[in-house]
């Protein structure tokens, strides 16, 4: 084993380095090289090592050469504050670019209204180019190095990143490195006939192989698209196809397909995106007799990916994008030998899926038990924790979880489904039903925030009270991702209450998915009212801004501190901990429409007997009978008050 690389294999593209810049990239190198090694070590054979290793230090050493000295400066910037993306000034917001804003150029022009908010974070979900017509929102890619047609172009891509950036917000951009679109060159190189790009996927030219993947393998659209295979008559053979049939995997054990994605991934760092989502990265890594998601490999691929960025790059960190089950979740920031050494950020699917759960069965006992039960996280990650985003809601929930607290786990999930499609006795909630599973019996859930927590139907019946109480309950979900620690991240609408779009269906190559409810085009208008008091836009937009107002002014949700749930004392009530060097922040949020109580002697062991409420500025209030009393759906954010 060598444990640097040999700097004379790149002497050429050294040579046209400062003495400075080399010194730089050497110590870079003897960093990170032994992350690389081992993550492809764990992967490749050791003459497959040499060599890839030999080419992505090369890769490495020309973008390191040819990198804008603006983003040199920013890779400077983060080296010495690799936390940068813990903050609690961290806050995100998620959209289609044409969606918000028709474009990039529109996007750019609607800076002031993301700073309004607070943002610092900006996901554009997929702006790269997609294949014509039916593309899975963009996620079936046909070229890695060109944007969207209608939305720019490469340079209006870079304009935007560098306008983003003098505003202090970091692009963020999907990577979908699972599979391409069967338009890809690669893809059309294979169906060709050329056997280098036909080993790029994974081929099999009867139903053997297939058949014997499938006796362990979940479907991710079982409507739309059955089955894991697809059989392609250019190729005779079938097509390992895990999402859409369009949409075909590649093959990770081949080290091209490594190379081919550092490669990408250098040029996007080279656009100015700071933060890569690692599309559905959960299934990169098959194994017969498995369900092919979390496989070890994923996190090796993911660190060497990782440690060539932080050569290459360092400016530019990683988010996974595995909606998996709590115990699976944790892996991808990074257990056991690769703690610190995977995606920096990872969506908090649980903490999302519990909160949906907490406010439909109004209690907090199964979220609080699951919360605890997950493992711990590397204090140099983050979690990303977000209410909504474009897709569809899964019941992530553990049947073992679920069986603590006294509840059937099927059950519980068949019950969301039907409290959040409205099917529920008392619901008004206005979800859809999304790839409805007849083997599993897993209903997943469409649908905007403000539909899944009744604003819809209360502003339609011209019910008052209840447009406050969903209103209520969007602002408590909201303060629970906020008061978690991490980088929140808004979904596109919420932050005016935007309903299900109705007219979903009727464009072109939506009707078979009913995402696109929850993904409507940013009705400018509706926006407009937050500024006239009173109008849902208002009320939802003030409440949020306050909110993160107070989150940017609390260093105590920096994310290297763990939120710890602790035991209830009220099932209603959900008590979440961060033990920060400042002293305790104790978040108190009531999941039900009734007055709850928290009982104060709790407080003094927490240092918290004289705290304040961060949210309202008061003195926390003790009632007669020794307990502090939240109203319905209330947050409280209490902290001492000398800190
Ligand atoms: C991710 C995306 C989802 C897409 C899938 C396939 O899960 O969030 O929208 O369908 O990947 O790329």
């Amino acid at each position: 084993m060598r444990d640097l690389p040999n700097f004379l294999d790149v002497a050429d593209v050294l040579g046209e380095f400062s003495a400075d810049r080399r010194d730089l990239f050497e110590l870079r190198v003897q960093r990170w090289w032994p992350d690389l090694h081992a993550g492809l070590s764990e992967v490749y054979s050791p003459q497959e090592v040499e060599e890839l290793e030999a080419r992505l230090l090369y890769l490495a050493a020309t973008a390191v050469r040819d990198r804008d000295p603006e983003l040199a400066r920013l890779d400077q910037a983060r080296t010495l504050d690799p936390g940068w993306f813990q903050r609690e000034k961290m806050l995100g917001y998620a959209c289609y670019a044409d969606r918000f804003a028709g474009s990039l150029d529109g996007v750019r022009e609607q800076i002031s209204y993301l700073k309004e908010l607070g943002v610092t974070y900006l996901h554009l979900m997929p702006i790269l180019k997609p294949r014509d017509g039916d593309s899975d929102g963009g996620y079936a890619v046909a070229d890695y190095r060109s944007v969207r047609g209608d939305l720019g172009t490469v340079d209006d891509l870079k304009r935007l990143s560098a306008a983003l950036r003098a505003e202090g917000i970091s692009l963020v951009a999907d990577l979908v490195l699972n599979h391409v679109a069967k338009e890809h060159v690669w893809a059309q190189a294979a169906r060709a006939g050329n056997p280098k790009y036909r080993d790029y996927f994974l081929t099999f030219p009867d139903r053997y192989m297939p058949d014997a993947y499938e006796r362990t393998l979940p479907e991710v659209f079982p409507d739309f698209a059955p089955g894991n295979f697809t059989w392609d008559e250019d190729l005779q053979s079938w097509v390992w196809t895990t999402f859409n049939s369009f949409q075909w995997d590649v093959n990770w054990a081949n080290p091209e397909v490594f190379y081919e994605y550092a490669d990408v991934i250098l040029f996007l760092a080279g656009l100015g995106v700071e933060v890569l989502r690692l599309d559905a990265i959960a299934f990169i890594w098959k194994a017969l007799g498995t369900n092919c998601q979390n496989q070890p490999q994923v996190h090796s691929i993911t660190q060497a990916l990782r440690a060539l960025v932080r050569i290459a790059a360092p400016a530019v960190i990683f988010k996974a994008e595995a909606i998996v089950a709590p115990q699976d979740l944790v892996h991808y920031l990074g257990q056991g030998k690769h703690h610190g050494k995977v995606s920096d950020l990872a969506y908090h699917n649980s903490l999302m899926v519990q909160i949906w759960s907490m406010l439909a069965s109004k209690d907090a006992r199964l979220g609080a038990h699951s919360l605890q039960h997950l493992p711990p996280v590397p204090p140099t990650t983050a979690w990303i924790t977000y209410v909504r985003c474009h897709d569809d809601i899964g019941w992530a929930i553990d049947d073992r979880d679920a069986g603590a607290v006294g509840l059937n786990g099927y059950q519980h999930r068949a019950f969301l489904s039907d409290f959040y499609t409205g099917q529920f006795p008392g619901s008004t909630a206005r979800g859809l039903v999304f790839q409805y599973n007849p083997a599993t019996g897993d209903r997943r859930v469409s649908g905007s925030a403000a539909a899944l927590v009744g604003l819809d139907a209360a502003v339609e019946a011209g019910d008052r009270v209840a447009t406050q109480q969903s209103i209520d309950r969007l602002l408590l979900a909201y303060a629970i991702v906020l008061g978690w620690g991490g980088i929140p991240v808004i979904w596109m609408g919420d932050e005016i209450g935007l309903p299900n779009d109705q007219m979903w269906a009727s464009e072109p190559g939506h009707a078979d998915d009913n995402r696109w409810v929850h993904r409507p085009r940013m009705p400018w208008g509706r926006a407009e009212a937050r500024r006239y008091p009173g109008t849902v836009s208002a009320r939802m937009f003030s409440g949020l801004t306050h909110l993160i107002k107070v989150r940017k002014s609390a260093p105590f949700l920096d994310a290297s501190v763990p939120a710890q749930v602790l035991e209830l004392s009220d099932p209603g009530v959900l008590p979440v901990l961060r033990r920060h060097p400042l002293g305790s922040f104790l978040a108190l949020y009531n999941v039900t429409p009734e007055w709850r109580p928290w009982p104060s002697w709790r407080l003094g062991g927490l240092g918290l007997w004289d705290s304040v409420d961060l949210l309202s500025g008061r003195h926390v209030n003790v009632a007669d009978d020794g307990n502090v009393w939240l109203a319905p759906y209330a947050s409280l954010w209490l902290v001492p008050r000398e800190h």
